[in-house]
């Protein structure tokens, strides 16, 4: 990825959307946003903050996911999306967000997206 001009600041507020956004096309193969939408590869995450992990109704979870007794709020989202495996061994969700910018803005996007 060539470096834009603007990667040597850190998103402010109001450019956390793009850039979330931009971060969430590496998920999108895998998971939908929307009320009502299909479950893909991965759970769809509407409602995801404050929902329990593995939650997602109709969507067939790994045994580890659910018996994790995780609850999603913007610090389990940040702990899990460093490392997935690390937090849920055996968690069948692979992507890992390694920069911390990264995943900020990628969880303000879902915490926005994923109310709607
Ligand atoms: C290759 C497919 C794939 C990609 C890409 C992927 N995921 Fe997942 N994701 C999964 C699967 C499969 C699960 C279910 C894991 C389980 O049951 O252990 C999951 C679970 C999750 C969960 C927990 C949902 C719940 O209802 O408890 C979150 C949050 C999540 N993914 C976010 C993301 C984000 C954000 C990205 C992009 C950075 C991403 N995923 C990319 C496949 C994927």
């Amino acid at each position: 990825m060539a470096a834009a001009a603007t990667s040597a600041r850190l998103p402010a507020q109001d450019s956390a959307q793009p850039a979330g956004a931009q971060a969430f096309a590496a998920c999108r193969s895998c998971h939908t946003l929307g009320a009502g939408e299909r479950n893909g590869i991965g759970p769809n995450l509407h409602g995801l903050f404050g929902r329990q992990a593995g939650g997602a109704p109709g969507y067939n979870y790994s045994a580890a996911l659910k018996a994790s007794g995780l609850r999603w709020d913007e610090k389990s989202l940040d702990t899990f999306l460093s490392a997935p495996s690390k937090l849920v061994p055996g968690t069948r969700m692979v992507m890992r967000v390694d920069d911390p910018a990264r995943r900020a803005a990628l969880i303000a996007y879902l915490k926005a997206q994923t109310a709607k």
